[in-house]
């Protein structure tokens, strides 16, 4: 990598994977119940992670996962989110990134604001990662995760 490299640059956040949608539910079981009834989806059972003020699902898709995410505390992110939008909607996009300290550090470089500063935080599934500033993005609250290592089944 050097100046007679003749590849453009490498963005600040390196991916090619969307790993997921996150949807914010006024009821998760009835939002659970679309998904399986509409497109025969696996939706996974619920978890709750009260540190976040809320519970979620995954819906397995075999492209990307959508999280739907059902507040348990108004005043979480969540739940304010809610009170904005009693029937629901789309909360972030994430995308899956090798690196995700790095890809921080390069985004913080790049002028790109990271949703509460500093270094990315493990989320419930123990992997990394933070949220680029929706001015930042186009409207849009990006989540960067860093990849799964290679999957656990046989
Ligand atoms: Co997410």
């Amino acid at each position: 990598m050097g100046e007679n490299d003749q590849g453009a640059t490498p963005p600040p956040i390196p991916s090619q994977t969307l790993d997921h949608i996150s949807i914010a539910v006024p009821d998760l079981e009835a939002a659970a119940e679309f998904y399986r009834a509409t497109f025969g989806a696996e939706v996974d059972d619920a978890i709750e992670i009260p540190e976040q003020g809320m519970r979620m699902a995954y819906v397995r898709l075999a492209n990307a996962k959508i999280e739907l995410m059902q507040p348990t505390d108004d005043a979480s992110p969540v739940g304010k989110f809610i009170q904005r939008n009693p029937a629901g909607g789309i909360h972030h996009l994430c995308f899956a990134t090798p690196d995700a300290d790095q890809a921080a550090t390069d985004a913080g470089a790049a002028g790109l604001r990271i949703v509460g500063g500093g270094a990315p935080k493990p989320g419930h599934h123990g992997r990394k990662l933070f949220f680029l500033h929706p001015k930042d993005a186009i409207g849009t609250l990006i989540e960067v995760e860093e990849e799964e290592t290679p999957p656990r089944r046989i």
